[in-house]
C-alpha cells in the first residue's frame, strides 16, 4: 500500500532568526568603508505570458540580510564610523491593489516584523536615495535587479558602483548552525522524495511521472524545487541539463534524476541513477560502480584544510583509471587524465565535481575563484556537492564507444558538510549502493 515515506521527516527547523540576520548586517557593514551606502534590491518580476508572471523568487542577498521577500523591496545600508543603519523600502499598504495581488505588510508591518531600523515607502526612494548617495563616499550596488535603482545609481556616479557581493559571498560561504539545520532538513526532504520516486518507478511510466512524485513531495511539505528537476531516462540521461522530462521510460534503460528542494531558501541538490526495471545490466553496473567509487573518493577528499581542487583531483583520477580498466579508453593514465580538465576522460565527464550549495543551488563563493585569487581552502561550515558522472550518449557523433556502453548516463550527487572531523553527508538518507537501489526500485 502506497504510503509517504516522508511521514518520517522530522520537524522543520525555525527560519533564520532576526538576531542572526542582525549579526549578518553588522558583519557586512563593518566591511564597508566609512560613509558608504550599500543597496540590495529584490529580484525583478518576470513575465511568463502577457499578464501572467513567473513565480517570484526572492533575491538571495536580500533574504540573507533581511528575510524580506516583498516585490520591489530595496534594503539600503548606511555605514559611518562604525555605526550602521538598515532602511527597507517597501510597497505601502493599498487595499485596492492588495485585493488583487495579496496582502502587504506595509511600512508598519515591515518595521515590526523584519530586522530593520526603518521602513519607508518604495515611492519615496526616487527622492531619498539620490540625496543620500550625493553625500556618501562609496556606493555598493548590484546592477540589473531593479531598473529604477540602477538609474538612480547611474545618475549619482561617474564610475561603476562597487560590488557588495565581494563582501557578502565570503560571509555566505560559511554556514551557521541554523543554516546547517535548515540544509539538513532540505537534504532529508529531497532524499525522501527520491526514495518515493524509486519505490514508484515502473517500466512504461513517464519521466514526468517521476517528476510529479518528487515535486509533489516537495509541495506536500511546503517546499518547492531549488532548480528545474531533471528526469532523464536512456539517452536523455546523457544530456546534462535535460529537463523536458517528456519521454516514457523503457525496460532496460537507466533513469537519472537530479532534483532538490528549498527550505527557507536553502537548497538541496541530489542526483541518483537507477534501472527503470529495478535490475542493473552488467554494463550499467560496471559504469555505476566506477562512478560510485569516484564519488566516494570525492567525498573522502572533503577534508578541512584541503584546497578546493582536491575534490576534483580525487574523482577524476578514479574515473580516468576506471575508463582504461574497462577498455573504454585505450591510452596511458597520463593521457586519460591530462591536467584533470583536458584529459581524454573529459569526453565522458564534462562538468565539475561539485559546487558550493546554500541559498543558491550553485551557491556563491566560487571554489576556484579565478581573477588571480587563490582557490578556496575547505573550511568547516562550507557545504559542497560531490557529483561525478559518466555519459555515453548514443546520439553523440564525436565519440567512438562500444555499443554496450551507448545510452548509459550516470551521475551520483550528494551534499557534503565540511567539519573538523571529516565530511558529513547531509543526503546520506538517499540510498546509492546497487543492492539498496535494486531492493527499492519498483517495490511499492
Ligand atoms: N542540479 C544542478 C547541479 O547538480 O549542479
Ligand atoms: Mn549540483
Ligand atoms: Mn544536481
Amino acid at each position: 500500500m502506497y504510503e509517504r515515506v516522508t511521514s518520517t521527516l522530522g520537524n522543520r527547523p525555525d527560519a533564520i532568526s532576526h538576531q542572526e540576520m542582525r549579526q549578518r548586517q553588522k558583519d557586512f557593514c563593518s566591511e564597508l568603508p566609512t560613509n558608504s551606502v550599500a543597496i540590495i534590491a529584490n529580484n525583478p518580476v518576470s513575465i511568463r505570458s502577457r499578464d501572467t508572471h513567473h513565480r517570484h523568487r526572492f533575491n538571495s542577498y536580500l533574504h540573507y540580510l533581511t528575510g524580506w521577500h516583498g516585490e520591489e523591496g530595496v534594503a539600503v545600508f548606511h555605514h559611518s564610523d562604525g555605526n550602521w543603519n538598515c532602511r527597507l523600502y517597501v510597497q505601502p499598504r493599498d487595499v485596492e491593489k492588495e485585493t488583487w495581488t495579496g496582502r502587504r505588510p506595509g511600512l508598519e508591518g515591515a518595521l515590526s516584523g523584519w530586522p530593520v531600523d526603518e521602513a519607508t515607502s518604495r515611492y519615496e526612494l526616487a527622492e531619498n536615495l539620490p540625496k543620500m548617495l550625493s553625500n556618501c563616499e562609496e556606493i555598493y550596488h548590484i546592477e540589473g535587479l531593479d531598473a529604477s535603482v540602477d538609474e538612480i545609481v547611474k545618475q549619482a556616479l561617474r564610475d561603476e558602483p562597487l560590488d557588495p557581493r565581494l563582501i557578502l559571498d565570503n560571509l555566505r560561504v560559511i554556514k551557521s548552525e541554523r543554516e546547517i539545520e535548515l540544509m539538513q532538513h532540505s537534504a532529508d526532504l529531497a532524499a525522501y522524495a527520491h526514495i518515493e520516486a524509486m519505490r514508484e518507478c515502473k517500466v512504461g511510466m513517464g519521466e514526468w511521472h517521476m517528476q510529479s512524485i518528487i515535486e509533489g513531495c516537495f509541495l506536500y511539505h511546503q517546499s518547492e524545487w531549488a532548480y528545474p528537476s531533471i528526469v532523464g531516462s536512456g539517452d536523455n540521461a546523457t544530456i546534462l541539463h535535460y529537463n523536458e522530462n517528456k519521454d516514457v521510460m523503457i525496460d532496460g534503460d537507466l533513469v537519472l534524476i537530479d532534483a532538490g528542494c528549498e527550505i527557507d531558501g536553502y537548497a538541496s541538490d541530489i542526483t541518483r541513477t537507477f534501472p527503470v526495471n529495478g535490475k542493473f545490466t552488467e554494463a550499467q553496473k560496471d559504469i555505476y560502480e566506477l562512478v560510485l567509487k569516484s564519488q566516494l573518493a570525492g567525498i573522502e577528499a572533503c577534508q578541512a584544510g584541503s584546497p578546493w581542487s582536491s575534490m576534483h583531483n580525487a574523482t577524476s583520477k578514479i574515473l580516468a583509471q576506471g575508463l582504461i580498466d574497462l577498455g573504454i579508453l585505450d591510452c596511458t593514465f597520463e593521457e586519460a587524465l591530462g591536467d584533470s580538465f583536458n584529459g581524454l576522460y573529459r569526453q565522458f565527464f564534462m562538468h565539475g565535481t561539485g559546487h558550493f550549495l546554500g541559498l543558491d543551488v550553485h551557491d556563491v563563493g566560487g571554489g576556484r575563484q579565478g581573477d588571480g585569487k587563490p582557490e578556496r581552502i575547505l573550511t568547516p561550515g562550507m557545504i559542497v556537492t560531490i557529483e561525478p558522472g559518466l555519459y555515453f550518449g548514443a546520439w553523440r557523433e564525436d565519440i567512438e564507444i562500444d555499443s554496450k556502453w551507448a545510452g548509459i548516463g550516470i551521475r551520483i550527487e550528494d551534499d557534503v558538510l565540511i567539519t573538523e572531523n571529516g565530511p558529513v553527508v547531509l543526503t546520506a538518507k538517499c540510498p546509492k549502493e546497487i543492492t539498496e537501489i535494486e531492493a527499492l526500485v519498483g517495490s511499492n
